[in-house]
């Protein structure tokens, strides 16, 4: 039976390396930093960013919520591309990320298909 004194640890929350450098990036023109490697969506949270976006018929906030791709709460525009998914993209550094407001404009190609701007 487990006692206060013993050490517990959860794996989950261990980090699998040593510290690593950092990246700076732009959030709405303001620098951040993050450990290299990570989520954007990490990055943002651990520099106390929320909301990453707003919906487009009630303007609510959001932010990320499953960090796995499957919610779409954390769209955000980086370097001038709307729809970003946060989670799914590794910080670099110089990135240019902005929250988004709304729906994103589309632009309909001689094909037919959209593309977000
Ligand atoms: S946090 Fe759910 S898709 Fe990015």
């Amino acid at each position: 039976m487990a006692t206060k004194t013993e050490s517990h640890s959860c794996a989950l929350f261990k980090l699998d390396r040593a510290p690593s450098n950092k990246v700076t990036l732009t959030f709405d023109d303001e620098p951040i930093s993050a450990p290299e490697g990570v989520s954007l969506a990490a990055a943002l949270l651990l520099n106390g960013v929320s909301p990453f976006r707003t919906t487009p018929v009630t303007s609510a906030p959001r932010a990320a919520y499953c960090m796995m791709g499957v919610c779409f709460e954390c769209l955000v525009e980086i370097d001038g591309k709307p729809s970003c998914q946060a989670c799914q993209i590794t910080v670099r550094e110089g990135m240019n990320v902005r929250r988004q407001l709304g729906a994103s404009a589309l632009e309909l190609t001689a094909e037919g298909e959209g593309h977000g701007q």
